[in-house]
């Protein structure tokens, strides 16, 4: 039996075709015509103004910080349940995160938690420099009480959408929420070019300053002439023909995704100790990775167990990120609450979720599931 990734590539001929496209017109570069397209076409599905491809979500976050004029010394509020990338971003600008606990419900930032720290702070004159929030595992933040916080102290707002491509909040797609945001396309997307990201806003000025920055910064000149420090970010033309096919199918990789959450729900609902978060009612996520909370005194296992006996059967299975708050690399930074982000994590994980899981190999994942060894008490 061929292993079981958690989310694997999900690739189709049309992917194939623009790839040789692009060798065969011999555009390989970080710049050329599928570069542009996919960008048109990123930015039309979303329904925003501008779009730049990058090498990396990473670059994307690291640009958007500097887009809104986050400086050496800042701060910047973020989440503390996401992946490294988020806070790592901040700390290329030089600024440092002060992350904010998530929701119980939603998983994502909590607003309530957000305003709060964002008062304190304006009170105190210590206005962040910007607020970066996440759309963790495929649902979009709840963005009406987070944008209406920023605007009320005139913070700056950015999306980190890495893991969102395709959900929607309130009927508007998720990217399109800060004044910048940020997708990735790393392997384990719900599409992806192997390695690559979009930086994305409304505002073309912000836009165009994001491909200055990520191709070295060059002034107009024949000669190479440089008056800021820049970054070589850009997207490479034969990644994008692969993300122009991809972009293609994402519609179905969103239903093909949100069905196999249905199925492991179902399949699920009757073992005691599991459950599913509920999704939010403001919007619809892409259910980019199926997540389970596991009550160990009444599973009889914990998170840990389940992972290690998926693991013997060749199954991938991941725990919760671990909240950044917890990280020891980020020990010295400030944490508003943390209790709920770090409850999670203890008892969250993350079941295989690729578009390409078939049925048969869902069946086996949950049947291994259910087939862990009981090791702790139970509580009845
Ligand atoms: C929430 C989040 N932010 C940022 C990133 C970084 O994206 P990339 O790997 O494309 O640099 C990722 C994933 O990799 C992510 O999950």
């Amino acid at each position: 039996m061929p292993r079981i990734y958690l989310s694997p590539p999900h690739m189709g001929p049309d992917e194939r075709g623009l790839l040789l496209d692009a060798f065969d017109s011999n555009w390989v570069a970080p710049l050329g015509p599928h570069v542009d397209a996919f960008e048109r076409e990123l930015a039309s599905f979303i329904g925003i103004g501008h779009a730049a491809a990058l090498s990396s979500g990473t670059a994307a976050l690291h640009l958007a910080l500097l887009l809104v004029g986050v400086k050496p010394g800042d701060t910047v509020l973020t989440s503390t349940l996401t992946f490294a990338a988020t806070a790592n971003a901040i700390t290329y600008a030089g600024a440092t995160p002060v992350f904010i606990d998530a929701d119980e419900t939603t998983w994502n930032m909590s607003p309530a938690l957000l305003a709060e720290e964002l008062e304190s702070a304006v009170a105190q004159g210590k206005r962040p420099a910007a607020v970066l929030v996440v759309d963790l595992y495929g649902q979009c933040a709840d963005w009406d009480p987070i944008a209406a916080a920023c605007a009320r102290h005139g913070v700056p707002l950015i999306e980190d959408a890495a893991e969102a491509l395709g959900a929607t909040y309130r009927g508007r797609a998720a990217g399109t929420f800060g004044d910048v945001a940020a997708f990735s396309f790393n392997g384990n997307k719900i599409i992806t070019t192997a390695g690559g990201g979009m930086l994305v806003s409304q505002r073309g000025d912000l836009v165009e300053r994001a491909r200055f920055l990520a191709t070295q910064a060059r002034d107009p000149a024949p000669h190479y002439e440089h008056s800021t420090i820049g970054y070589n970010y850009r997207l490479s033309n034969l990644l994008a023909a692969v993300g122009r096919g991809q972009l293609r199918v994402l519609g179905e990789r969103v239903r093909q995704r949100r069905a196999i959450r249905a199925r492991y729900r179902a399949a699920l609902a009757d073992t005691p100790g599991i459950a599913f978060p509920t999704e939010a009612a403001y919007g619809e996520s892409n259910a980019w990775l199926t997540c389970i909370h596991v009550d160990a005194n009444e599973f009889g296992a914990t998170p840990a167990g389940i992972r290690k006996h998926l693991e013997a059967r060749d199954i991938e299975s991941r725990p919760l990120w671990k909240p950044m708050h917890l990280q020891p690399v980020f020990r010295h930074c400030r944490v508003v609450g943390g209790t709920v982000a770090a409850g999670l994590f203890a008892t969250g994980l993350c079941l295989p979720s690729g578009s390409s899981l078939t049925p048969a190999d869902l069946q086996l994942v949950v049947e291994t599931l259910k087939s862990t060894p009981r090791d702790q008490p139970r509580a009845r």
